[in-house]
């Protein structure tokens, strides 16, 4: 529960009040706005050397809470004072409510002045406030439930536009939250079959008018010709599926189709994968993930554009049914593609998932994936890449950096078109070496036509293998989300 207070933070009697630190010509700031004691103010600014106080983005640090009504008092960094913005004050939110699981209540104090900046201490303070314990059964730290009552302090609290960013912080954190728990679960409960119960679940159980969910199994993705969702998902005992997942406002502006890679698992099939690091490929359906809280979000925010979601699920194993290297496949309206290396698999489920869109004819498609490794390569694991035509790319690249996401744009080179050519079909899953996620997003143009298109890689991002920082905790990060609701919100 989150909710808005102007009170004097100094007697709000909460478990911890959380005050911003900063920096500012290498000496530490508070920015407290002069509602900690003066006393208190004073020690901290003079002692902040021998605290080990350095004012710098990840540090959050716990102190007695002297002549507050707060049980404790916390500080949390922000870096340079001077230009602060939504996306700095967004981590040091969630910075703090991160560090500060298993505490009731929280009251953040950080500088939120502008309805703007309200909105990023409540998405940030949310999103921070995030545990996946489904699989724990003791008690110790691990366990401890995020923050379950927060307060942002803002002088705007009675502010109509402040309350509804509030309102819309609410629906966003829970689409991220819903994103990183299905990455986050194990592969043995989270399967095709088990991925398209929960969409449907989640729609039957948020009960909006004009939003409905359909799901194709392997049968009928066999009898509808989708060859890749059918190849992919041929090695493993848990049959493919496709969700379609549709929000369906009354008065739509437009309709933007959405796109998701769901590998519930990718061992590579028969091109197996090595062993170290395998566990990972449990993230492979995180764009699928994306795309449906993301569709849940547009459904529940009521936003006036149709917002239709495709999830490609399937399971990539090796096993003595798996498609085999070599083996040729019939895509969805009837382009045939040799399979070179089935641990390129995404490309073979997305471009049935495309195809399926694209003949509803959407105003846009924008599909996202963890597609390649290559990805990681280029940029690294906390910047994502997008490709497309140049409307919907720069579209995208907007819509992130107004979300506080980072989403780089990339190329698409029409000479690598030629590394795809295939000996016996249209062409094969794989091309030059050199340039993996982009001859990835050429692989895909082959199946958009003409519709205007962003192919989003967030193979890195989606997935935080190394430790917490700011609002982003270990494992399934739920990256994405934000991009494409602030995406749908422009276009309403
Ligand atoms: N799911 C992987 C890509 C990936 C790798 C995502 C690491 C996240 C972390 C994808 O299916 C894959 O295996 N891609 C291959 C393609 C190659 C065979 C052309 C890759 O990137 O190595
Ligand atoms: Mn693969
Ligand atoms: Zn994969």
């Amino acid at each position: 529960m989150i909710s808005l207070t102007s009170q004097d933070p100094a007697r709000l009697a909460v478990d911890a009040l959380v005050v911003a630190t900063g920096t500012r010509d290498g000496a530490v700031q508070l920015l407290d706005g002069d509602a900690l004691p003066a006393d208190l103010r004073a020690a901290l600014l003079r002692d902040a050397r021998t605290l080990g106080l350095t004012g710098t983005p990840d540090e959050v640090r716990r102190l007695p809470a002297t002549g507050l009504a707060a049980a404790v008092l916390v500080l949390t960094g922000v870096g340079p004072v001077d230009g602060l913005g939504p996306e700095t004050l967004r981590r040091a939110a969630g910075a703090a409510t991160r560090e500060l699981a298993g505490t009731g209540s929280v009251a953040l104090a950080l500088p939120a002045e502008r309805v703007e900046d309200v909105a990023a201490v409540a998405e940030g303070a949310l999103l921070g406030a995030y545990a996946y314990t489904r699989y724990r059964t003791g008690d110790g730290p691990e366990t401890a439930a995020p923050a379950a009552r927060v307060q942002v302090v803002t002088p705007r609290a009675k502010d109509r536009a402040a309350t509804q960013a509030v309102a819309r912080a609410e629906v966003v954190a829970a689409a991220v939250h819903g994103t990183r728990d299905l990455v986050n679960t194990a592969p043995n409960d989270l399967y095709p079959a088990a991925f398209a119960d929960l969409a449907k679940a989640a729609v039957k159980e948020a009960g909006i008018r004009g939003l409905k969910v359909s799901v194709l199994d392997d049968k009928a993705l066999a009898a509808g010709g989708y060859g890749g969702l059918v190849g992919v998902g041929q090695g493993s005992a848990r049959g493919p599926r496709l969700v379609r997942v549709a929000w369906a406002p009354s008065r739509a502006r437009g309709t933007v189709a959405l796109v998701g890679k769901g590998i519930t698992f990718d061992s590579g099939g028969i091109s197996i994968k090595p062993a170290a690091g395998m566990e990972a490929m449990k993230s492979d359906m995180a764009g699928a993930a994306a795309v449906l809280h993301t569709v849940l979000a547009a459904a529940r925010l009521g936003l006036p554009v149709a917002v239709t979601g495709w999830l490609c699920l399937a399971e990539n194993m090796p096993s003595g049914t798996a498609q085999r290297p070599s083996d040729v496949l019939t895509i969805r309206g009837g382009k045939t593609v040799e399979v070179l290396n089935t641990d390129a698999e995404g490309r073979l489920v997305m471009a049935d998932g495309l195809v399926a869109a694209v003949e509803e004819s959407p105003d846009a498609v924008i599909d996202i994936a963890t597609l390649t490794g290559a990805q990681m390569v280029a940029l690294g694991n906390r910047v994502s890449a997008v490709m497309g035509t140049d409307d919907v790319r720069a579209e995208v690249v907007a819509a992130a950096q107004d979300a506080g996401e980072q989403f780089w744009p990339m190329p698409l080179p029409a000479d690598l078109r030629a590394g795809l050519k295939s000996k016996v079909a249209d062409l094969a899953n794989i091309g030059d070496r050199f340039g993996g996620m982009l001859t990835a997003g050429v692989f895909l143009q082959e199946f958009v036509g003409s519709t205007p298109w962003a192919h989003l890689d967030i193979a890195g991002p989606a997935f935080n293998e190394r430790s917490a920082y700011g609002y982003t905790p270990v494992g399934g990060t739920g990256v994405g989300v934000r991009t494409l609701l602030r995406l749908l919100e422009q276009r309403a």
